[in-house]
């Protein structure tokens, strides 16, 4: 038995806290005596006078004013610069885990005229597992209105959605070739469904990014049993993230 407690006691937490002070909330009353540390946090971006870095803080901030974005400020920079410098590989990008579209945005402001396809249930997370419950997550939580999200991202050109749970949405783009992709899924199953769709779709030199590998055993699980036996190293980043670039 899980010594979590589960899905009642996080849904009456939830709806006592107004959703801006949640993830706060949760790192120090969850997350930080668990893991006996504060690197949660933390993940302010230094810019060292970088203009680029100072104009993607400003961007942040409007997205933060704009929506509920769950990453730390550094964990949003790799996405951005992941994008970037993807630029120049052929394929589209996927992002896995859309919620409130605060990710899909900082994507968008940095993917040029690229594809950006657009997968979540908008119902929130699938089933959840036992490994999964280190955070509090359960089945349905992270549901985010697909109209509302749809509406948010009317303005970026060329993006996609496909509502429903991953991979059964993927056939529309079953032949395609990908040059970044980030996962954002939380737990087990849709992480490894997700590597095992992605995987052999990346072209050379993308990057598969995914959230959590650092605070949700499922995410670290489905990537290090992935790609035990692959060439690919799996790099751990300075917030929770991991990324892999696909050789
Ligand atoms: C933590 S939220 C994503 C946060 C978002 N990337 C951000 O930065 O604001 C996790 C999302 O994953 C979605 N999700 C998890 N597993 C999924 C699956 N197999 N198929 C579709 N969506 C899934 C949930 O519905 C939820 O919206």
């Amino acid at each position: 038995m899980s010594m979590f407690p589960k899905k009642n006691f996080f849904l009456v937490v939830d709806s006592l806290l107004p959703s801006k002070y949640l993830l706060k909330f949760r790192k120090f009353v969850f997350f930080e005596p668990f893991l006996g540390n504060d690197i949660a946090t933390r993940g302010r971006l230094s810019h060292y006078g970088d203009e680029e870095r100072k104009k993607f803080a400003k961007t942040l901030k409007i997205i933060r004013d704009e929506t509920e974005l769950l990453l730390e400020d550094i964990e949003a920079y790799h996405i951005f610069m992941a994008v970037k410098r993807t630029q120049k590989v052929p394929g589209d990008i996927a992002e896995v885990g859309v919620y409130k579209g605060g990710s899909a945005k900082i994507i968008c402001s940095a993917k040029g005229e690229k594809h950006l396809h657009l997968f979540d249930t908008f119902e929130g997370l699938p089933k959840v597992e036992d490994i999964d419950m280190v955070w509090p997550f359960y089945e349905g939580k992270f549901a985010a209105s697909y109209d509302r999200v749809r509406d948010y991202l009317k303005n970026d050109c060329n993006v996609f959605f496909y509502k429903g749970i991953f991979p059964g949405t993927s056939g529309p783009v079953k032949e395609k070739k990908f040059s970044l992709v980030n996962l954002d899924v939380d737990t087990y199953e849709s992480t490894k469904q997700c590597l095992e769709f992605f995987y052999s779709r990346m072209s050379p030199g993308g990057i598969l990014l995914s959230h959590d590998y650092m605070t949700a055993p499922g995410v670290k699980k489905a990537f290090d049993d992935f790609f035990s036996g692959k060439t690919e190293p799996v790099l751990e980043t300075a917030g929770s993230q991991c990324l892999v670039v696909k050789m």
